[in-house]
Order: structure tokens, then C-alpha cells, then sequence
């Protein structure tokens, strides 16, 4: 029987306690992602949500609790091992290759997922990016920002994840690039992958966000649907207001 079909969750992280050196910053955050669900991280400037990303991801090794990926525990693994078990990362400062095109960035990136799995290919991804199929022969740092940010989730589909994880994708982004982004990862979440996202836009959020996480100096304060939390302003007030 394949993970998935167990619900063992992708990954299940226990009471980290991350540093930047003698810096506390993480204060016992505990999480879990189920397959399938799609998780969003709120929370003001500096609370903490890359340091957790970093943390499940092996980029900064929690110094106390365990993060497990499909029941295992890999707490501090290497993140190439982490994300081989079918997590992509899309960070805040992409990661393209400038000298090299559209099409050999994505190229690259292939491989099949957890069991062999090939949902995504070039072709796929050109269906779901038709920008990023008129600049196949583009190099990467050719491209606009809204571009390179869509070449950034191309690579990450390429690899065929259970589970993408999207620290601020839409982050200095045009409106009308930024919907594009939100309704490819509506795209993604019909396909069924996990997906985890961190961004300023809440209402985007509210609206394919399953269950909302709200971390607030190190701590997560708040967790709810996004029924839930679109019907309590006080909590808007409180920790997303600005
Ligand atoms: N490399 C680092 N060294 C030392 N302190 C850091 C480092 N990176 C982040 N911090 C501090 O850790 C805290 C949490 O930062 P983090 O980047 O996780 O927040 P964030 O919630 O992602 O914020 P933002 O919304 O601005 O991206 C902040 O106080 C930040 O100044
Ligand atoms: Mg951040």
C-alpha cells in the first residue's frame, strides 16, 4: 500500500525549537500535512514562517524536536534526502539558473516522484505556464520577475511532488502576474498535491486554504479553517492586521 493511501502524513513536525545562534526563534512549533491538504502559514513580518520551512527542510536544523516525512524521522536530514521523498521547495529568492533557457531549467528538474510517479512533464507544465512555452528558448535571466517566479513552480512540478511547499511566491509580483500564480496553484491543488503556502494575500489564502496556521513570534497562536478564521476579525486584528 502506497503512503498515500495510508494518510500517513507527508510530514509531521513535534515542538521545534529553531536558532540563529544564541537567537531563539522558534518556540515549539508542532505541524502536520496530510496528503492532499493544503495548509497555509500567516503571520507578520519576522515571526518565524521561513525559519519553519527551513526547519522542516533541513536548511535550518531545529536544535530540539523531530520532524518526520511519511512516519520517518528525519529531523536535520540533508534537505537534497528530505525533498527526494516528494517535497519541492520554492523559496523567497528563487532558484533558476540565469545562463541557462526556459526550457533547460525545466529539463533539469525532472524526475519521476514517489513511485515512479510522472504526472508532470514539459508538456504539462507548458499547458499550465503557456508564458514560460513562448520563452522556451529565453535565458532564465532574460525573463521578468513574474516569469522567472512561474519557472521557479514549473521546476518544482517537474520533480513531481506529493507535497510544494511556496514560501511568498507572489511577493513583488504585478496583480495580474499574481492571479496567474493563484490559479495555477488552484491547479495544483485540484491535481491532489499537498501544498504549504506562505503569503501576504490572506484572502487568497482564505479561499484555498483547507486549514490556516497563524505564528506569532515563534509560536503558532491560531490554527482554523478558513471559514473559521474569514468569521473572527478579532484574530485578523490581532496578529494580520497591520
Ligand atoms: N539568518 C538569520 N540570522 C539571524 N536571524 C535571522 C536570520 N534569518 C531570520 N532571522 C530572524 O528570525 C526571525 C524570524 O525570521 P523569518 O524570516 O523566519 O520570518 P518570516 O515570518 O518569514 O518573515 P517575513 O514575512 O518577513 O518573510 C526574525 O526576527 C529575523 O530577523
Ligand atoms: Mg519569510
Amino acid at each position: 500500500m502506497t503512503a498515500q493511501a495510508t494518510k500517513v502524513p507527508i510530514i509531521e513536525a513535534e515542538q521545534l525549537h529553531t536558532y540563529y545562534g544564541a537567537s531563539h526563534i522558534l518556540h515549539g512549533i508542532s505541524l502536520s500535512v496530510a496528503p492532499g491538504e493544503t495548509l497555509s502559514l500567516m503571520g507578520r513580518n519576522g515571526m518565524g514562517k521561513t525559519t519553519l520551512l527551513r526547519s522542516l527542510l533541513g536548511l535550518t536544523p531545529p536544535r530540539r524536536g523531530t520532524v518526520k516525512i511519511y512516519g520517518r524521522e528525519m529531523t536535520g536530514a540533508a534537505t537534497q534526502k528530505i525533498i527526494r521523498q516528494g517535497i519541492a521547495f520554492v523559496p523567497e529568492d528563487r532558484g533558476i539558473f540565469p545562463n541557462l533557457t526556459v526550457r533547460e531549467n525545466l529539463i533539469m528538474a525532472a524526475r519521476s516522484g514517489l513511485d515512479g510517479r510522472k504526472d508532470w512533464d514539459l508538456t504539462r507544465v507548458l499547458e499550465t505556464f503557456p508564458r514560460l512555452a513562448q520563452r522556451l528558448s529565453h535565458m532564465g535571466n532574460h525573463l521578468s520577475g513574474g516569469e522567472q517566479q512561474m519557472l521557479t513552480v514549473g521546476r518544482a512540478l517537474m520533480t513531481n511532488p506529493e507535497l510544494l511547499i511556496l514560501d511568498e511566491a507572489t511577493e513583488g509580483l504585478a496583480p495580474l502576474i499574481r492571479k496567474e500564480i493563484w490559479s495555477v496553484v488552484r491547479t495544483i491543488k485540484q491535481s491532489g498535491i499537498a501544498t504549504v503556502i506562505v503569503d501576504k494575500d490572506i484572502k487568497a489564502l482564505l479561499e484555498l486554504a483547507d486549514r490556516n496556521l497563524i505564528i506569532s513570534k515563534g509560536r503558532i497562536v491560531y490554527q482554523g479553517s478558513s471559514a473559521e478564521l474569514a468569521a473572527d476579525p478579532e484574530i485578523h486584528a490581532r496578529y494580520l492586521g497591520v
